[in-house]
C-alpha cells in the first residue's frame, strides 16, 4: 500500500483507488459515494466554505447564519468604502473564515470560566469590554454557571486575577484563524484581516493593542460587521445601530460607523439578511471576483484537512484524532482492495466524521469526572450534528450519512440512531473501526495510548457485534504490522503546523 493515498492534499491522487484482489463478504460501498457525488467543476469554493460556517457558528454559540450575515454586512461596507475587487475578495473570504480559530481556545475558556464555552462566547461578544463595571458584572454572571456559589466565586477570581489570559486566549484564536486562511491558500491580506479582528480603534483591543490606522482596514470592517450582526440577532436593527454609535471611536472606526448609520432606514435590506432560506445563495452571489474560485479536488481536500484541524483543536484529548481516523480508514480500504470505494471520499468522510463535536460544550467534552445522563445525551448528539452540517455542504452531502454513523454498531446497540447491520454502509463500518482504534491508541493527558495488542484484545470482544469482522481483521493486520503507526506519522507541511496548536489545559477526559 502506498502512502500517497493518505498523504493529504499535495500527495493525494485524483480519484485514487486500488486493485481488488481480496473477495469481500460485507456490503459494498453506499450508492451515494458513486451515484450522487456532485460534479466538481460546478462547485464554488465560496459555497463550500459558506456552508461549513454553520459549524463555526455552533462553536461560537452564535445563531445559525451568523458568519454569513456578517459577510453580507461586511461586503456592503466594502462597497461603501469603495474597495477594489481583489481587496473585496480578500475581505469576503476573511469574513467567512473569521471564526475558524474558534475551537482552539474553547477548552481554556470553559476551564477558566467553569461554564459552557458556547454560552460564554456568545455573552462575551455582547458585552462592552471598555466598560469595566458591565464587564465585571457580565463575567460574574458567566462564571461557574450551574455550580455552587463558592465555585462560582473561585472561577470569577481566577478570571479577574489573570487578565493576561484573556489576551492569550484571543491571540490563540486569531492566530489560528489566520493560519487556517493561509493554509487554505488565501493571501496574506486575508490572514491579516482575521489576525487583527479583535483590535479596537482606541487601542485597548486584543491581542496587540493596535489603534486607529494601525489596524488593517479589513479587520476594522470585520469587527464592526460581526458585532453588528451579534447585536442585530439579539436586539434587532435599532439595538445594533445604537450599539455601533455608542462604540464609535472606541471599538470602531468612526468613518465606518457613519457609513453604517446611512442604512438606518433601509428596511428592505435589513429584512433581507433575516431571510434564512436564501442566505446561503445570497452570500455565494456576493463573491466579488468575476471569475469565482472553484472547489477543485485539491481545494476540497485542503478544506477537509483544515476543518479536521478545527475539530481536533476543540479539546486537548483529540489532537490528531480526525486526521488519524481518516488515514486509518484509507489504509483499511486500500488493504482490503476495495477498488469501488473512492479513497478520496473516505478520506474526507474520516476527516469530518466528528465535525458535530464542535456543537458540544467543552465543559462536557473535557469534564474530569463522571458524566451525567444529560451530559451523555449531549455528547450523543454529535453524529446528528455531523449529519446536519455535512448535509449543508453540496460537495460533501453524499457521504454525510456514512460519516455520521461512526458510532453505530452492527447489532443495533450503537448511537444515536441504533441503526443495525443492513443499514450500515461499508464506509460507515470502516470509520467505526478506525474511530475506536484511534481513540484507544492515542495518547491522552491522563494516560499514554494503549498498546496495540491491548487495543486489539479490547476491540476483539466486539468483532461481529459492533465491528464488521472482515474490516476488523484487516485493521488488526495493519495495526500489528505497524502500518497504522506509519500512517499516523505522515507529515504534511502547513497542516502539521495546524495540528500542533492544541489547547494546553491538562484536564482528564471522560472515557
Ligand atoms: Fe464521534
Ligand atoms: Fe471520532
Amino acid at each position: 500500500m502506498g502512502l500517497c493515498l493518505i498523504a493529504g492534499p499535495r500527495g493525494c491522487p485524483s480519484r485514487a483507488s486500488v486493485p481488488c484482489p481480496v473477495p469481500v463478504s460485507h456490503p459494498g460501498p453506499p450508492q451515494s459515494l458513486h451515484s450522487s457525488a456532485p460534479q466538481r467543476d460546478n462547485i464554488r469554493l465560496a459555497e463550500v466554505i459558506g456552508a461549513l460556517t454553520y459549524a463555526l457558528d455552533l462553536t461560537e454559540g452564535q445563531r445559525p447564519g451568523h458568519t454569513l450575515r456578517t459577510t453580507v454586512i461586511a461586503m456592503r461596507l466594502a462597497d461603501a468604502v469603495g474597495l477594489d475587487e481583489d481587496t473585496r475578495e480578500a475581505l469576503y473570504f476573511a469574513a467567512l473564515l473569521k471564526d475558524s480559530g474558534c475551537s482552539s481556545n474553547a477548552a481554556r475558556m470553559a476551564a477558566l470560566f467553569g461554564s459552557d464555552d458556547q454560552d460564554l462566547k456568545r455573552n462575551m461578544r455582547l458585552v462592552d469590554w471598555h466598560d469595566s463595571f458591565r464587564l465585571a458584572m457580565r463575567t460574574a454572571r458567566s462564571c461557574g454557571v450551574g455550580l455552587n456559589p463558592v465555585a462560582r466565586v473561585r472561577h470569577f477570581l481566577a478570571v479577574a486575577r489573570t487578565p493576561q489570559l484573556t489576551r492569550e486566549i484571543i491571540h490563540t484564536r486569531c492566530e489560528r484563524g489566520a493560519q487556517i486562511a493561509q493554509v487554505l491558500g488565501f493571501p496574506q491580506v486575508t490572514s491579516d484581516a482575521i489576525m487583527y479582528v479583535d483590535e479596537h480603534w482606541c487601542g485597548v483591543g486584543h491581542p496587540f493593542g493596535l489603534s486607529g490606522d494601525q489596524i488593517p482596514l479589513l479587520s476594522r470592517i470585520l469587527l464592526l460587521a460581526q458585532t453588528v450582526e451579534a447585536y442585530w440577532s439579539e436586539h434587532g436593527t435599532r439595538g445594533a445601530l445604537e450599539m455601533a454609535q455608542a462604540r464609535r471611536g472606541t471599538w470602531f472606526d468612526p468613518s465606518l460607523v457613519d457609513l453604517l448609520q446611512q442604512w438606518r432606514h433601509d428596511d428592505a435590506w435589513w429584512a433581507s439578511i433575516a431571510d434564512g432560506d436564501h442566505l446561503d445563495e445570497a452570500v455565494v452571489a456576493l463573491e466579488p471576483s468575476t471569475t469565482p474560485l472553484v472547489a477543485t479536488d485539491e481545494r476540497l481536500d485542503r478544506i477537509s484537512f483544515a476543518f479536521a484541524a478545527v475539530i481536533d483543536a476543540k479539546t486537548p484529548f483529540t489532537a490528531r484524532h480526525s486526521t488519524n481516523v481518516a488515514r486509518y480508514a484509507v489504509g483499511i480500504v486500500s488493504a482490503m482492495g476495495q477498488s469501488q470505494v473512492d479513497a478520496r471520499e473516505i478520506l474526507r468522510a474520516g476527516l469530518l466524521h466528528d465535525i458535530g463535536k464542535l456543537g458540544v460544550s467543552n465543559r462536557i467534552l473535557d469534564k474530569p469526572g463522571k458524566l451525567t445522563d444529560e451530559e451523555f445525551a449531549q455528547i450523543r448528539k454529535h453524529p446528528q450534528w455531523t449529519q446536519n452540517i455535512l448535509d449543508h455542504v453540496g460537495a460533501f452531502r453524499h457521504f454525510a450519512p456514512d460519516a455520521a454513523r461512526h458510532h453505530e454498531r452492527l447489532d443495533g446497540r450503537g448511537y444515536p440512531w441504533k441503526i443495525s447491520a443492513e443499514h450500515l454502509s461499508y464506509t460507515a463500518r470502516v470509520l467505526a473501526v478506525a474511530d475506536v482504534y484511534e481513540a484507544l491508541t492515542a495518547d491522552r493527558p491522563y494516560r499514554a495510548g494503549l498498546a496495540v495488542n491491548t487495543v486489539v484484545d479490547i476491540m476483539a470482544r466486539d468483532r461481529g457485534t459492533a465491528f464488521d469482522a472482515s474490516i476488523f481483521d484487516a485493521a488488526v493486520a495493519l495495526a500489528e504490522s505497524g502500518t497504522f503507526l506509519e500512517l499516523s506519522q505522515v507529515t504534511e507541511a502547513g497542516f502539521e503546523a495546524l495540528q500542533t496548536i492544541v489547547p494546553a489545559t491538562p484536564l482528564r477526559a471522560v472515557a
